[in-house]
This record gives C-alpha cells, structure tokens and sequence, in this order.
C-alpha cells in the first residue's frame, strides 16, 4: 500500500500519475469554471495593482485529508469559509490510502470553493489572489488543489500564490493574535513534528524535526490498535483525540516507557518509532493477561492511553526545551519577547497544552494556540499565508505554468548541527510535567 509520502518526485510512477490527475482535475474545473464563466458579464484583464487594504485573498488546502477554502482580508477576518474533511471515511479504510484521498478531494473541490466564495458573497473576479498549497504533503492530494488553483487563476487572470503547508501552520496564530518576528514555533501533526524559529513570513531556521513518524501518525495507529473505534463515543474521533478524551480516566504512571527517546543526543530532533514499539508490546502483553478477544477493548486502555499520550508529550517537551536554552544561548529572540507558537493537529489536545504551558512558565515564554479549529488542517491558514505574502509583496509566482507540487520540502534553513553542536545538557534542568502522586 502506498504511503503518505511514497511517490517521489520525479519517478516513472509519479510522472504517470501527473499526467492522469492533470486531465482528471481539467474536467472538474472545466465544468465549474462553465458555470462561473456563464456569469461573467466582461472580460477582465490582467492587472498588476498589489496590495489595498481591500484585497481578499483565497486560500485551497488539500495536502492531505481534508479540503478546505477560506477567503481572508487584510485584517485576517475570515469572509467565508468551507472545509470537507474525509476523517470518517479513512477511520473505515483502517488509515489514509492516498488514492481516495485524492478522489474525495476531486469530489469535493468544487463544491468546497463555490460554497467558501458563496459564504463570503463574493466571485472569482473580487479576489486579489488565489494562494494554494503546493508542499509538502501527498503527491496525490497536492495535484488536486495545485492543478484546480493554477486553472482557476490563468482563467481569470488572478496572481498564484504557492503556500508551504507547515509555514502556513506556524503563521496561523499571527491572524488571531499580535506575535511578532521572531518567534519560536513547535508544529505537531500527522506528518510532521518539528521545532523553529520563524525570522520572517517566508524566513524560518529549523533547530529540529522528526527522525521518523510523526505524533499523530503515532497516536493513530496506537489508537486503531487499541481498536477505540469499537467504543461507540470514540467511533467518529481522530486517533489523538479518542487518546486524549479516553486517556482523562486513566493513569499516566501505569505503564513504563523506560528511557526517553534520543536521551543520549543533545539536541532538538524528535523520535517516535521507539515509543511505538513499546506501546504495541504493553498491548500484546495486557491482551494476554485480560483474555482479549477480536474485537474487545482493554479493561486497561484508558491507562495505556493515559500512560503512552504522556511519554509522547514528554518527549517533545525536553527536545522543546533545549530548544529553548539553544535560542538562550544564541540571543536569538530578544528577552522578555519569547513567544511559543504552536500548533498542527496534535496541538489540539490540552494536556500537551497544559505541559507546553509548564515549560513556558519555566523558560519564560508565552505560549500562544490558536483555537483547535485553526490547528488541524484548514483553507483559512492558507489564505491567511497568501495574504501575509500579499501584503509584503513576497512569494507570488511570477509563472503560473512553473509552479509544481512538492511532496517532500523542508522548512527553512538547516541548524540541526549546529543545535547538535552546543551539546546542551538537560540533566539538572529536567522540568517536571506530572505532579507527585499524594500517597494516602
Ligand atoms: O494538522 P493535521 O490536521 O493534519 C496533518 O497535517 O497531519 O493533524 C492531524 C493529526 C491526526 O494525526 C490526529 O490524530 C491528530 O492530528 N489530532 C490530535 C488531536 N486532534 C487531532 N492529536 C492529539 N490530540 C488531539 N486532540
Ligand atoms: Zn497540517
């Protein structure tokens, strides 16, 4: 089975598939650019006027799972929005098979545009911009989105604004609040886990990501193992959010993790297959001692659940605060100025927000989450980008026909190493997360 990120750019395989969505994703558009060409009363030229305090800009995310359009405004109001997420249908599938993900996308784009722009009473023509997802995320996904942006824009002469997916995630919160250049920005979801400082809209230095899976890719599939979707009040969640609601009644001290993670690298990379290993041998072990049948759930799961989401949170937590110390070290955010940022799904769930909170108050920083809705993957966040780089002036393509998906794309410059090369040490400087168990 294919992956989320197994077609790579460039091969046989992927050049085929090109070709195919690229006539597949014509038709589509064809038949909703007809309707919108039915009411255009002029034609309407090219023009090169920038930025006004009217300009609208809408975004199109289809990256990986859902399909989302939102149109914003200079000030991040949103004017409309529509958002079609295919949760229930990979919940079904047992995990995301990127062929129908790209199909519900095909299915659905058309409806989600019309139904954001109809939101915000507006047509094509009132847009200043169209920005539209282009990296990093599922070769299959991103053509739907790129190929039906890139028509709607040569069709109506409007400027394409390519969008990276995690850039768009880390800006989120400056729509909603006032955080300003430089931040710190930890993002978490089901593809990615990685720890920046965001300089600029378009500049970012990655001080560490993940060196295999993702959080939620993690806590997905420790969700399916636990088979929590044949508990009826879990049966629609996402993998980390059934974790986190089931986890409430458990106990994180029940079951050992044993060493963190890449306890022995001073630096700010992230891993997650080890803890994976582990949970999966906690649960074969348990399903031995209870007896378990086919589709039974653990009398044990809301513990494993409580016991595994805080050695995941832990985890980050430490990388994030040498982070922190690294960002001390290298007076890269003026003091008293140090913001978190965070977000991505995983970002949705409070208890990680409750620890981000324990080691912002000890590192002296202010933690900044947009609301969960803005966290998971949505079309506002990539309007909002496109609006950003709208108003600075930076980042629209100046060839629409040039512009092509990129799968696999990394944020900013590399400064792994050079965290790495600190050599930071947390071994008097742990921060503790749970509170000591009162012993009665
Ligand atoms: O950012 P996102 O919507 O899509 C990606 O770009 O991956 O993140 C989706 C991920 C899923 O793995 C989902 O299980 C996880 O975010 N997630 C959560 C919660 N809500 C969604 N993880 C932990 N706690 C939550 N409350
Ligand atoms: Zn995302």
């Amino acid at each position: 089975m294919l992956n989320r990120f197994s077609v790579k750019k460039g091969s046989f395989h992927y050049n085929n598939l090109r070709c195919y969505y690229k006539s597949l994703c014509n038709t589509v558009t064809v038949n909703f650019l007809k309707s919108l060409l039915n009411s255009k009363t002029s034609a309407r030229y090219f023009h090169t006027s920038r930025y006004s305090s009217q300009s609208l800009v809408l975004g199109i995310e289809t990256s990986c799972d859902d399909t989302g359009a939102a149109v914003v405004d200079t000030k991040g109001n949103v004017i409309g929005e529509a958002l079609h997420s295919q949760l229930q249908t990979h919940l079904e599938m047992g995990g995301i098979i990127p062929p129908i993900a790209r199909d519900l996308h095909t299915e659905n784009i058309c409806r989600i545009v019309e139904t954001a722009l109809q939101n915000a009473n507006l047509e094509i023509k009132d847009l200043s911009a169209i920005a539209v997802t282009v990296k990093p995320g599922m070769p299959l996904s991103l053509l739907v989105g790129t190929h039906f942006a890139k028509k709607l824009c040569k069709t109506w002469n409007i400027p394409l604004i390519p969008i990276h997916h995690m850039e768009a995630h880390a800006l989120t919160a400056r729509m909603v609040e006032k955080v300003d250049f430089p931040f710190l920005v930890l993002l978490a979801s089901g593809g990615h886990c990685l720890l920046a400082v965001a300089n600029k809209i378009d500049e970012f230095l990655l001080l560490g990501e993940s060196i295999d899976n993702a959080p939620g890719e993690v806590l997905d599939k420790v969700a399916r193992r636990l088979k929590l979707r044949n508990l009826p009040a879990f049966s629609s969640l996402s993998g980390g959010k059934a974790i986190e609601e089931l986890a409430k009644q458990g106990d994180a001290t029940a079951f050992e993790f044993g060493n963190q993670p890449m306890y022995k690298y001073n630096d700010c990379s992230f891993s997650f297959s080890g803890l994976k290993a582990k949970i999966h041998k906690h649960v074969e072990r348990e399903e031995i001692n209870h007896n378990i049948e086919a589709d039974q759930v653990l009398p044990s799961a809301a513990d494993l659940c409580a016991s595994f989401q805080h050695a995941l949170f832990a985890h980050i937590c430490r990388r994030l605060q040498r982070g922190m110390l690294y960002v001390d070290m290298k007076q890269m955010i003026p003091e008293g100025a140090r913001k978190l940022v965070v977000s991505g799904g995983v970002a949705c769930n409070s208890h990680f927000r409750k620890y981000l909170s324990i080691v912002c108050a000890e590192m002296g920083y202010t933690l900044v989450c947009p609301p969960p809705k803005l966290c998971t993957d949505n079309g506002i966040m990539i309007a909002w980008n496109g609006m950003e780089k709208w108003m600075a002036g930076v980042g629209v393509a100046k060839d629409i026909d040039a512009v092509d998906i990129e799968p696999k794309a990394t944020l900013g410059i590399n400064m792994i190493e050079d965290v790495r090369s600190c050599n930071i040490s947390l071994k008097k400087k742990g921060i503790k997360l749970l509170p000591k168990k009162v012993k009665c």
